[in-house]
């Protein structure tokens, strides 16, 4: 979801932010003056690193090689998306369609499943979960989803059950002495729902089979739908519930957040004939009225700090082309909600970060620290985990 944007020279960088910035690194770089007070997350901590679909910018994302190389890395928190096959069985892929991150296409037999269809309110063509037994879906192999990305282990590995990435949680946990906590997220459930798949209840009885259904228990569930949440909510589901809040773009004069389908809305909104946008979400009210069914929210990282700036000389949208503006005061908003905030999707290269991060992942995360976020979900962990050693280090831990 969420495309990247924007834009141009280095008008604006939010002078506040910098102002902020300067002061905390004023006081680091002198020594005596770091200060030990608490964190500006909401439980006083230091955030999260969560490892976006695993470590999904080394290995292709949501196999139980990229969650194992997240949790070798260091992460905090292992991210997966989940989707159903025909037999009901919750997998992690990010999309039905199975095109974009397996090599079904290369599977004649399979050739005749591929089909156009509406996947919430988006045409699609490929091949779809729903329609492939888990016994079909071992045959695929797994590709990375990003032309930018390593391709050498293209094919290589399966796609996991949900209930393999909790194993692999759980033994991984035992093993290291660390407990890694998981991050699932339904996943087009109005979808699945109208195929006769629904998700939540699998999902919520592997949650009690593993013991996790509490809110101290090591794990998050996440969703795009309101409807998602609230209906696992009022079947008994007691861990972490966060709402995700998406966008499309940003307009690169103003670093305010536009939306066009899919990322407009929630589906469920859409289907119930709800017009308003996500924005909403991000208000006072619309943060109150979150609280009252989740603990916290995973916006696009462009609610907190956005950018400005003009389309770059090759014509193409990206964030290198923008200047961070000022934050927005949606974490604090949140924070006095009651709300956690942990924004998407931090990545590595270049075209990904804006002009004054100049290249240097390390200072986008430093950022959103800064900031006060509770968490990141971010493809590279280990540079999230750098960055977050720096962090500390300049509050004085
Ligand atoms: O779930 C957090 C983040 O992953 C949301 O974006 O599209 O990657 O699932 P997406
Ligand atoms: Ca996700």
């Amino acid at each position: 979801m969420a495309k990247s944007t924007t834009t141009h020279a280095r008008q604006a960088i939010g002078w506040l932010t910098l102002a902020s910035t300067s002061l905390l690194l004023g006081a680091c770089s002198m020594p005596g003056t770091r200060t030990n007070a608490s964190l500006p997350t909401l439980d006083g901590r230091a955030p999260l690193v969560i490892a976006h679909r695993g470590a999904s910018g080394y290995v292709p994302e949501e196999t139980l090689e990229a969650y194992a190389r997240a949790i070798e890395l260091g992460a905090d928190v292992i991210e997966m998306d989940l989707v159903s096959t025909k037999d009901g069985v919750l997998i992690t892929r990010h999309d039905p369609n199975l095109a974009i991150s397996t090599d079904v296409a290369k599977h004649p037999e399979f050739a005749s499943r591929k089909k156009t269809i509406r996947v919430d309110g988006e045409t699609q063509t490929g091949w779809f979960s729903n329609d492939f037994t888990l016994a079909e879906i071992r045959m695929l192999g797994a590709i990375s989803t990003d032309a930018e990305r390593p391709q050498q282990y293209n094919g290589l590995y399966k796609v996991p059950t949900f209930q393999e990435v909790i194993d692999l949680a759980k033994a991984r946990s035992a093993q290291t002495g660390r407990t890694v906590a998981i991050y699932p997220e339904t996943k087009n459930p109005s979808y699945f729902r109208a195929l006769g798949l629904p998700m939540e209840d699998k999902l919520i009885a592997m949650i009690n089979a593993a013991g996790w259904n509490s809110k101290t228990a090591p794990i998050y569930v996440q969703s795009f739908e309101p409807g998602s949440l609230k209906y696992m909510k009022s079947k008994g589901l007691n861990t972490r519930l966060i709402q995700l809040i998406d966008g499309d773009g940003v307009d690169m004069k103003t670093g305010t957040v536009t939306f066009a389908n899919p990322s407009d809305r929630p589906y469920d909104w859409t289907q119930a004939g709800d017009k308003r946008l996500y924005n909403v979400m991000t208000t006072p009210a619309g943060l109150a009225e979150i609280k009252t069914y989740a603990d916290g929210i995973g916006p696009w990282k462009r609610f907190i700090i956005s950018t400005k700036g003009a389309i770059g000389a090759d014509g193409k949208i990206n964030d290198a082309d923008a200047t961070s503006i000022q934050a927005t005061s949606l974490v604090a908003d949140a924070h006095k909600a009651g709300l956690f905030v942990h924004p998407f999707t931090f990545r590595n290269e270049s075209r990904r970060l804006a002009a004054d991060y100049r290249g240097g992942a390390k200072n986008e995360y430093l950022a959103f620290y800064r900031a006060g976020v509770d968490g990141v979900f971010t493809d590279f962990p280990d540079t999230a985990l750098e960055a977050r050693a720096l962090y500390l280090k300049e509050t004085g831990r």
